[in-house]
């Protein structure tokens, strides 16, 4: 069955002595307040990776993922850091085709399906994100919008490939915003997306997927979109960088 997963994309925040502080305050607390077997992940920037890992340690079900990286194996590909080298730092997830990545830096379908595969053969897990911008929504093309994006990103996998990658549907009106989808919105499109899993696998894949939330999740609102079947968790951005709200959002399972 799938794992409720609450992860903090720490984006491009904190120093190295801050992110200590923050990952230690985490894992400690996690380990005092929350009995329940979600898991945790926390995602720093790159250079803080080998750091959090050694204090995550081997604390029960905390994790270290990295927000990003590239398609190839090795080689002259200046300021890139390859799954290879992750993965010997520690890292288990990794994530894929963050809206800010397709947005800012122009990854498109085909980079991310690539990337895919590459956290996939090296190993790790990645955590794949679609969401549809504001207009589309307006436009009701939202469906149509994330149905691109998975199919182009995932659907060259294989079943045995799929299983392994967790899904956050992180709508770009929602990001960093203060404004969250309803959980009926939540709930509504990931239950489409699990929808397209199970037509284009099976539904025991479909339901074998964790599908997680992100867009201004948040102590008081974590609850309410947990609480729905198919959001089996979050991927938080700003409030995974206070660890009492962070910890708050995990116990929210
Ligand atoms: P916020 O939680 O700050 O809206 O960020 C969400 C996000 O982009 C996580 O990857």
């Amino acid at each position: 069955m799938r794992k409720n997963i609450a992860a903090g994309n720490w984006k491009m925040n904190l120093d190295l002595d801050a992110g200590k502080i923050l990952a230690s305050e985490v894992i400690n607390m996690t380990a005092d307040e929350v009995s329940n077997d979600a898991e945790v992940i926390l995602i720093p920037p790159f250079v803080h990776i080998t750091s959090v890992k050694q204090l995550a340690g081997s604390a029960k079900n905390v994790f270290v993922g990295a927000q990003n990286c590239s398609d190839k194996a090795s080689g002259a590909f200046t300021g890139e850091i390859s799954v290879e080298m992750l993965k010997s730092a520690g890292v288990d997830y990794i994530v894929v085709g963050h809206s800010e990545r397709r947005e800012i830096y122009g990854e498109d379908d085909a980079l991310l399906a690539s990337k895919t595969k590459a956290v996939l053969e090296g190993g790790l897990k990645p955590i794949f994100c679609c969401g549809e911008k504001l207009e589309s929504r307006e436009a009701e093309q939202h469906f149509a919008v994330n149905k691109e994006q998975i199919e182009k990103g995932l659907f060259g996998l294989s079943k045995e490939e799929i299983l392994k990658v967790v899904i956050a549907y992180e709508p770009v009106w929602a990001i960093g915003t203060g404004v969250t989808a309803s959980s009926d919105q939540a709930q509504e499109m990931h239950a489409y997306i699990r929808g397209l899993i199970a037509e284009q696998y099976d539904q025991e894949t479909a339901d074998s997927i964790s599908i997680l939330y992100g867009g201004s999740v948040k102590p008081d609102n974590a609850q309410e979109l947990f609480a729905q079947p198919d959001v089996d968790g979050g991927l938080v951005g700003g409030a995974s960088l206070k660890s009492r709200d962070f910890v708050d959002i995990i116990k929210s399972f």
